[in-house]
């Protein structure tokens, strides 16, 4: 894992300070919500402007340059179309690596919960009848634990949805750890508009059952748990402690992207959620997670960033994955048309 501390760990931020530059395992981007020179070189490659949406020709996606609160974006890229699931990953009012950006801000919690009103009236406006809600949210404990119960205390207002379960993705540096402990959690709250489907085949993990002894008579004889179950393997539950944080050596790893999740997760919602050819939504697309997850499941994925930058990177994503079937470019550079330049001992461009 790369060794800085906390948040930076979390947030797929590369180590400045500690990774030598030895030209194979270096990010080759610097995280892209930062201003300044490195995005005034990227604007220029991103094919969308504002209000734009790119349509694709293959399955039917579209990626807009669209802000997720704007109900007239929202209608502009879905029109008439309903999702069957959302998965919207909003910022979490957390200065993420200490920094305060146009992308990930930290703003007064009454002024992000206003920002969370305006998305979710606008997600539930798109949403099938009977439809999924995931939201990727986090709770900082250097500042009581806000948004998580905020958030949750706002959801009760939308009277359309109803809350299912929270989710935890086990934090691989959370309590119990010695050195960089991380303190951002990162919850999934899932809740349902009507009364949608739910595939629970789509929630069996690769972990092996091992609790065993729970008896009981079926037919006169005494069976044993493990003989009564329809799985050898263990359902991923409401502690998800099968995925991996994104961090710069693995294949999915999208550089100059902090706030990246792991395909596995949006993989196993989606696959619970939809079928082949469903809709799926996502307003906060960043690194095109979803994006990638709905073309290898073979759902159709609206999505959109207010970031030029990252509604850029998520279409580049889609046809480098189509190119190469790779899910992301490890410590490549998504834009190799730029030259590689040097800043403070680290390789950027
Ligand atoms: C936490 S990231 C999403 C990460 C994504 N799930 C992934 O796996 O790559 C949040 C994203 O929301 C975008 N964003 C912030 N405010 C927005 C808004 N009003 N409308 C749309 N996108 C917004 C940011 O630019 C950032 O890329």
């Amino acid at each position: 894992m790369k060794g800085q501390t906390d948040t930076l760990e979390l947030f797929n931020i590369p180590s400045i300070k500690k990774e030598k530059n030895n030209g194979a395992t270096v990010e080759q981007l610097r995280r892209l919500d930062f201003d300044g020179e490195l995005k005034r070189k990227i604007l220029p490659l991103c094919r969308l402007k504002k209000g734009d949406i790119w349509e694709d020709a293959k399955r039917g996606h579209r990626v807009g340059l669209l802000d997720a609160t704007n109900s007239e974006d929202v209608l502009k890229i879905f029109g008439r179309k309903k999702a069957k699931l959302v998965v919207n990953d909003p910022p979490y009012n957390v200065a993420v690596g200490n920094a305060n950006t146009s992308n990930l801000f930290k703003i007064k919690l009454n002024d992000y919960l206003e920002f969370s009103r305006q998305w979710v009236e606008n997600a539930i406006n798109i949403m099938d009848d009977n439809s999924h809600l995931y939201i990727w949210l986090g709770a900082d404990y250097k500042d009581n634990f806000q948004p998580l119960p905020d958030f949750i205390i706002l959801m009760r207002t939308f009277k359309e949805l109803k809350p299912k379960n929270i989710i935890t993705m086990r934090n691989q540096r959370g309590y119990g750890t010695l050195k960089n402990w991380m303190w951002v959690r990162q919850e999934l709250l899932y809740y349902i508009k009507g009364n949608p489907q739910f595939n629970v085949e789509a929630e069996y993990t690769d972990i092996p059952k091992i609790l065993r002894g729970y008896y009981k008579e079926v037919n006169g004889k005494i069976t044993e748990n493990l003989e009564r179950s329809r799985s050898s393997f263990i359902r991923a539950g409401n502690v998800w402690v099968d995925i991996q944080q994104v961090f710069y050596r693995m294949e999915e790893n999208v550089p100059g992207c902090y706030a990246q999740k792991p395909l596995k997760a949006i993989e196993r919602i989606i696959s619970s959620a939809t079928s082949e050819n469903d809709l799926v939504a996502d307003f906060f697309a960043h690194a095109g997670t979803t994006l990638i997850a709905g073309e290898k499941l073979k759902r159709k994925v609206f999505t959109f960033d207010i970031d030029p930058i990252f509604a850029e990177i998520t279409i580049r994503r889609l046809e480098h994955f189509r190119e190469t079937g790779r899910t992301g470019w490890q410590w490549n550079n998504p834009f190799p048309e730029l030259e590689t330049q040097y800043d403070k001992g680290q390789k950027w461009i």
